[in-house]
């Protein structure tokens, strides 16, 4: 028997934390990394990295893959990029706890996020995390309690506080997730019924997360021009409770908003100099993209949205409508505006995503420069569609637009945001950096060749530079081909 199961040869090694790349070589043994350095080479399998640079596998932290870990658990649009482990259950969205209500969740507009369930097969959050473990994944996943879920399978679309007994109830499935392994609780606080939440109900919720040593990760409940109000509220909620926050996919929406994350971005930076653990993520695009219904109000488009920045993304139906902005739409239909929107959602089941172009450049930079971001893709795993290219694209392009073009980032930086910075974020004890005794979640890319090849035209395309991703010592990408070796584990908070 060979000393190794696997010696990546020959590459320049980043270890994660930020620090220069160094000569060396990585042995394999069980899944862990055995050693670092001058290996020798008894080993069953050799990689040669000459010429690359060894990085630890990307943590995407900000993922809408709970259920697609189910149907399509090769995850080959992510694993492909680079990740090795999804942190999911973000904007409050998710399948668990689940019951008549939250199956009702799903067929009004959620099953356009996360992807249609086969069969709900469970019912507590400890369940779904089995359903899960029993797909077995390529990537490792981790999981956020989805605040939306939890508020919509106690008291349904009602929008008022909840009752004493209604909130111990959420409480009670809360901490069963987080005694599950669960990293933290998410919201969405501008999605039916997240938005419903006042202030005082997430701080009750959020010091169930406390005690249990979790983080509050929010896509606050304004991302335009109440943008600092919506940043001092989920500061707020995690002073209060006394949990670590994370901003989900911080930038400032619409152009009257543009330059808005300037001030944002103090206001973190503030609150960490009062000792609040606050960080960030964001991808780096200028377009969001959403469910269309949570941009309408009666059949219009919310927040000043000019409707032919809004792109159709996927539909479940009519799909000759993917790839065309509501304008064009609203031509096509032969109907006003305001009569297409809802025409076409109701067409559709709710099931319609959105990409929107809203952001400024400006913006995306400065978020991504700050010390306290990560990456998060956000991707939408859409079955069906042109779903927006940050699925296939996020992690090569960072490092191809921000580090090898504009030179915003250095790649040891860019690196750091991928993998030690979120998995000391997200407790994830032994991933995101290359050390002996460290699990063996590895990409071998080139970063001078690193390219997205995603686009908003066609985006399922993989991308170019990276040769090897390895999970838990298992390859799962090898020159472009995917596989789906059943590598991954479920992550619990340490
Ligand atoms: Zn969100
Ligand atoms: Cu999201």
């Amino acid at each position: 028997m060979a000393q190794y199961n696997l010696l990546i040869r020959g590459g320049r090694l980043l270890d994660g934390t930020g620090a220069p790349a160094v000569d060396a070589d990585i042995a394999v043994k069980d899944g862990k990394i055995h050693a670092i350095g001058d290996a020798g080479n008894d080993t069953a399998r050799t990689i040669d990295a000459s010429g690359m640079t060894v990085a630890p596998g990307f943590i995407d932290v900000h993922c809408h893959d709970d259920i697609a870990l189910i149907n399509t658990p090769a995850l080959d649009f992510k694993t492909a990029q680079g990740m090795t482990t999804a942190i999911c259950g973000n904007c409050g969205l998710g399948a668990a706890p689940a019951n008549e209500h939250v199956k009702e969740f799903f067929s009004r507009g959620i099953e356009g996020v996360l992807g249609p369930v086969q069969d709900f097969s469970w019912q507590t959050i400890s369940e779904f995390y089995d359903a899960v473990r029993a797909a077995k994944p390529s990537p490792n996943a981790a999981f956020l309690v989805p605040h939306g879920t939890l508020r919509v399978s106690t008291i349904g679309w009602e929008n008022r506080y909840p009752t004493d007994a209604e909130l111990n109830e959420m409480k009670e499935h809360l901490a069963e997730g987080m005694a599950a392994g669960a990293v933290g609780m998410s919201t969405g606080l501008v999605y039916v019924p997240g938005a419903f939440a006042k202030t005082a109900e997430l701080i009750e919720l959020n010091r169930v997360v406390a005690e249990f040593g979790g983080i509050y990760v929010s896509h606050i409940r304004n991302e335009g021009p109440g943008l600092l109000d919506a940043v001092a509220e989920a500061i707020r909620i995690g002073e209060e409770a006394g949990t670590a926050v994370q901003i989900s996919h911080h930038k400032a929406s619409g152009r009257d908003s543009w330059g808005g994350t300037k001030d944002s971005l103090a206001l973190i930076d503030e609150a960490r100099a009062r000792g609040v653990d606050v960080t960030m993520d964001a991808y780096p695009y200028t377009a969001a993209s959403t469910a269309l219904a949570a941009l309408t109000r009666n059949g219009r488009l919310v927040r000043q949205l000019d409707p032919h920045d809004v792109m159709v993304a996927s539909v479940k139906y009519q799909h000759e409508y993917e790839g065309r902005r509501l304008d064009e739409i609203a031509d096509l239909m032969d109907l006003p505006l305001e009569d297409a929107i809802p025409k076409l959602l109701n067409d559709e089941d709710q099931a319609v995503v959105a990409v929107m172009f809203i952001m400024d450049e400006a913006d995306v930079r400065r978020v991504l420069q700050h010390p306290q971001c990560m990456i998060g893709s956000d991707g939408i795993p859409s079955p069906t569609g042109k779903p927006h290219p940050r699925l296939y694209g996020t992690f090569p392009r960072v490092l191809q637009r921000y580090v090898r073009e504009e030179g915003i980032l250095s790649l040891e930086e860019a690196v750091r945001k991928m993998t030690s910075l979120p998995a000391q974020t997200f407790k994830l004890e032994g991933r995101g950096v290359l050390k002996e005794g460290a699990w063996a979640d590895i990409v071998v890319f080139d970063p001078e060749t690193i390219t997205e090849t995603s686009t908003y035209e066609d985006p399922r395309q993989y991308p170019t530079g990276i040769s090897h991703v390895i999970v838990n010592g298992e390859i799962v990408v090898e020159d472009k081909k995917v596989s789906h070796p059943l590598s991954g584990m479920l992550l619990e908070r340490t």
